[in-house]
């Protein structure tokens, strides 16, 4: 295919405006990068509180970077896209170039970019991005699930009203640019197949979501303050969610967790779970 030279382009903020041509481009276009997690574009450009430039020329939209709205001086890169008829890391170049300002103004530090499609992988150097780790998938299959250790917590099903005591907690157990914010985790809650809380007089210490994923289920997100790691309450989490899916007839289930967090992946490993190669890298930009 032949590329234009990257000339005259002209880059703009996100206007509602700019719906159509956005989906045109992330139809038609082969460079598509979407870490959307848990909307599609449309919604997730609609509803998010996102950080978006376009590139034009000539009128026709060619490439944009969307963020997601920093959270403690941090960012995702989740959304971009680049036409097949110009250079894309001039286009990349040029709307990062005119991002880092915008984003310098609202204090980001750092901004996280998840490999999802090889194609971006192949110009985060370009734009300043470092490699920063693999985040590997786990998955297991079977019916054994470890007893619960003694002292057991209270496990219940999350209600709405509980997601901004989750979003705390998150925070807490989680650091930049790791964290979940309430509109993250209101998505989440919306779309999962099971969310549940580890509660000891009435506080929630603990909680984890999950969702249907293909023929098995997904842990999206299992967290555990601070204060109270290391006495079986996140070991109680997943006993008890493993627990719940055998009863729906689900046996596989998977999930992520950055390579060196090595708390998490003991306790993964110690309930069944195997890395199946499938992993993605993390990069990420101090700004
Ligand atoms: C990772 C995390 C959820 C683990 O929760 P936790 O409550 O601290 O973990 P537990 O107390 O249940 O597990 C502690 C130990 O008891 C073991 N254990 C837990 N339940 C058990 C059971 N039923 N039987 C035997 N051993 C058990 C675990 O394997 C672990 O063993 P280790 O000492 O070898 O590490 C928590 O540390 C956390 O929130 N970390 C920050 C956020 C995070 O990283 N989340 C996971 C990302 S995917």
């Amino acid at each position: 295919m032949k590329v234009a030279p990257v000339s005259a382009l002209t880059i703009t903020p996100y206007q509602r405006r700019h719906l159509q041509p956005i989906r045109d481009l992330l139809f038609h276009s082969s460079y598509v990068h979407s870490h959307l997690d848990w909307l599609d574009s449309d919604q997730w450009l609609e509803t998010g509180d996102t950080i978006t430039h376009l590139a034009w020329q000539r009128g026709r939209l060619v490439g944009m970077i969307a963020l997601s709205s920093p959270l403690n001086g941090s960012t995702w890169i989740r959304l971009a896209a680049v036409s097949d008829h110009v250079d894309p890391e001039s286009v990349l170049c040029l709307l990062w170039a005119d991002l880092v300002p915008r984003l310098r103004q609202l204090d980001v530090h750092t901004v996280g970019l998840l490999i999802v499609n090889d194609w971006i992988g192949r110009y985060a150097s370009a734009l300043g991005f470092h490699y920063g780790e693999e985040i590997v998938t786990l998955a297991r299959a079977g019916y054994d699930i470890p007893n619960p250790l003694p002292n057991r917590p209270k496990i219940r099903v999350a209600e709405l009203r509980d997601l901004s005591q989750l979003a705390t907690l998150d925070q807490a157990a989680f650091g930049p640019p790791w964290q979940m914010s309430l509109y993250d985790l209101r998505q989440a809650y919306r779309i999962a197949s099971s969310c549940t809380v580890a509660t000891k007089d009435d506080l929630i210490l603990g909680f984890q979501i999950s969702t249907f994923f293909f023929d098995g289920a997904h842990l999206a997100r299992l967290a555990v303050h601070p204060s109270q790691q290391g006495q079986g309450i996140g070991g109680a989490l997943l006993g008890d969610l493993l627990e719940r899916y055998t009863r729906r007839g689900i046996h596989l289930m998977t999930v992520n967790t950055q390579d060196s967090n090595h708390q998490s992946r003991r306790l993964y490993q110690r309930f069944g779970f195997e890395p199946n190669g499938y992993n993605l890298p993390y990069w990420f930009a101090e700004l």
